[in-house]
């Protein structure tokens, strides 16, 4: 029998990449996503997946569909890096809590493995060494990345108090394909989107922020392998290990893309830390996982769709 597994926020961005790359691996694939949230993402994989609207805060529409589930992948977020700060109560409320009870309905389910997609971005804060390994001191700026990091200790009681198996997947900064430009997170698709409509760049800073960017359909693939790793690893951290200045990106665009554009520089963010680049290696040995696409071609593809779909 196939092995069965549900999404939660499988309709945005990077679930959308996971669905397809599970159903690539024979997997029985449940998206679950808020009412009337588009399909648009996966409309091209709608008749092969099941689709269930819901509420990730509601308790009862998280249990009925947990029924027969054997892998959970959580997804959903209702906040960005950048305005978590301006509510954390809220933060706490649609997060954090949603995902313990979620924990509670996967123990109660007999769900085998639960895979969190945590914010290796934010969980560090300012980094003391480059690249960051996984053991690397733990200090988030935002409120967002204070709950990545909660959410990530609660996996590891309802482990230790309930025998809960998970994986955490702490992700880089993922680009491509059906990343939406319009939020705050996603630099590459929001700047492209800009390009396209013929609109000024805007940069917080000086462009030299540092970032680690990775292209999503490779990312996608790291999920399969955290379902099948019965290592006492729990943490990976999921990245390209290479780190672009905004400046560089840029000069990507316009070298790689032969792209014209304009760029205005305000000023720096405080929470905006200097440098992010994720050590890959554990992932690497671990979980056989590596970044096989390179940044060049995934950036034509963002491009690509970006121009034939936004
Ligand atoms: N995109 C990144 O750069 C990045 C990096 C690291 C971690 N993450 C994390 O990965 C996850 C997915 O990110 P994404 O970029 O695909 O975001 P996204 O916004 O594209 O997808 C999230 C999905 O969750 C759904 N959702 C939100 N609230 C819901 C609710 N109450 N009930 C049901 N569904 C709900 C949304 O409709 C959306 O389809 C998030 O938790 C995010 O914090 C993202």
């Amino acid at each position: 029998m196939k092995q069965s597994c549900i999404i939660y926020g499988g309709a945005g961005f990077i679930g959308s990449h996971i669905a397809e790359d599970l159903l690539l691996k024979n997997m029985k694939v449940t998206v679950f996503d808020k009412l009337n949230a588009s399909k648009r993402n996966v409309a091209h994989i709608l008749e092969k997946i099941d689709f269930i609207e819901g509420d990730f805060n509601n308790e009862i529409d998280i249990n009925k569909s947990l029924r027969n589930k054997d892998y959970v992948v959580h997804l959903v977020s209702s906040t960005l890096p950048a305005s978590s700060n301006l509510n954390p109560y809220y933060d706490v409320e649609s997060n954090l809590i949603s995902s313990l009870h979620l924990f509670e309905r996967c123990v109660h389910n007999s769900v085998k493995k639960v895979i969190f997609i945590s914010s290796g971005g934010t969980v560090y804060g300012n980094p003391t060494k480059l690249p960051i390994k996984e053991d690397h001191p733990t200090e988030p700026l935002n409120s967002y990345g204070i709950i990545k990091l909660t959410i990530e200790k609660y996996l590891s009681l309802y482990k230790n108090l309930k025998g809960q198996d998970y994986k955490i997947l702490r992700f880089a900064n993922p680009f491509g394909e059906r990343q939406n430009p319009l939020l705050s997170q996603g630099l590459i698709a929001h700047l492209l989107y800009k390009i396209k409509h013929k609109q000024t760049i805007e940069i917080w800073g000086d462009g030299k922020i540092v970032r680690d960017y990775f292209y999503i359909k490779d990312g996608a693939k790291a999920i399969y392998r955290a379902f099948q790793d019965n290592s006492d690893n729990s943490i990976y951290n999921i990245s390209s290990g290479t780190g672009y200045s905004i400046n560089q990106i840029l000069d990507k665009f316009r070298r790689v893309l032969k792209l014209k554009f304009r760029v205005k520089y305000l000023p720096s963010r405080k929470f905006d830390v200097k440098a992010n680049v994720l050590d890959n290696r554990l992932a690497a040995k671990q979980l056989k996982w590596t970044p096989e696409t390179e940044f060049n071609e995934g950036l034509k593809n963002t491009w690509r769709y970006i121009l034939d779909n936004q």
